[in-house]
């Protein structure tokens, strides 16, 4: 649909992290599009938001991706773009299942790269534009039983600060943020069958102080955006480790 208002597009909005996105762009004013698979759940939000629609698509499908492409394409007025549909493939690499993995790197690095550039050259056109990856703090690691989703992540941290400097340098008028949360309260570790008490409770945050922390990061044109100050302690002290002791400390905390 075509609208007058500021358009925003949701990927993942039909839970977590992206369903919080939603209801705060929303909130804003935006007309959101929201886009997974359980066209149910987005119906339901829809409804409930009032300014909102509902596609479903799988993005891991090629022929879904060309769709939600020609979507945004097609948007005179999107805004707003939140690549956040992810989830994890847990187990060695080794031992986990190919296809899993490969439909995890379609979504995580294959969909974010194709509706990123469908949406540029509009916000470009327009002087306008927020693009927000969520990608994880595991971007910054190598965990060693989610080397597949680690790597993803850290697509998406590199391809992030690329596009950041590649606009900042031709002076675009379009904001774009890795937003790299740790471990929050979604349906994400019930995806992957993950006991939540094997981790700290301090450890934990809600998906709604994650998207605040980014909302704020936006208006500050960060690039990185990691909530909470414990994972900022950790990613800070990693940068600095020697490869050795680095090495060292993800042996250590193998948990298979
Ligand atoms: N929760 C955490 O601890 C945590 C930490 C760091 C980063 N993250 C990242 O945060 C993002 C959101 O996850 P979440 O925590 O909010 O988990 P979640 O509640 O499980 O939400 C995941 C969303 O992704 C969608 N999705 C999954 N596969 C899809 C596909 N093939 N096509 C389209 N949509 C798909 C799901 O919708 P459907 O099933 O309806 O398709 C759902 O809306 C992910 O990228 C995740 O890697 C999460």
């Amino acid at each position: 649909m075509h609208t007058p208002q500021p358009a925003a597009l949701v990927t993942g909005a039909s839970s977590g992290i992206g369903e919080v996105f939603a209801r705060k762009l929303s909130q804003r004013g935006y007309y959101v599009l929201l886009v997974a698979r359980r066209i149910d759940r987005l119906e339901k939000l829809a409804d409930e938001l009032e300014n909102a629609e509902a596609l479903q698509a799988d993005l891991t499908a090629d022929a879904d991706i060309l769709r939600v492409e020609s979507l945004i394409k097609n948007q005179p007025n999107l805004e707003f773009l939140v690549n956040n549909a992810g989830f994890g493939v847990p187990g060695r690499f080794f031992e986990a299942d190919a296809e899993a993995l490969e439909r995890m790197h379609r979504l995580h690095v294959i969909a974010i790269e194709r509706l990123t550039h469908a949406a540029l050259k509009g916000m470009m056109q327009r002087g306008k534009g927020n693009i927000v990856n969520v990608s994880s703090v595991a971007g910054f690691f190598n965990t060693l039983n989610s080397t597949g989703y680690c790597s993803t992540k850290a697509w998406i941290n590199s391809f992030s600060e690329g596009l950041y400097l590649e606009l900042k340098n031709v002076g675009a008028p379009v904001r774009v943020q890795a937003l790299c949360p740790g471990f929050t309260y979604t349906e994400f570790h019930d995806v992957i069958k993950m006991d939540r008490s094997r981790i700290a409770k301090s450890l934990w945050m809600t998906p709604e102080a994650v998207v605040e922390d980014s909302l704020k990061g936006l208006e500050k044109n960060r690039l990185f955006v990691i909530p909470g100050w414990r994972y900022r302690l950790f990613v800070g002290l990693n940068r600095f480790l020697p490869q050795p002791l680095r090495h060292f400390i993800a042996i250590k905390f193998d948990r298979n």
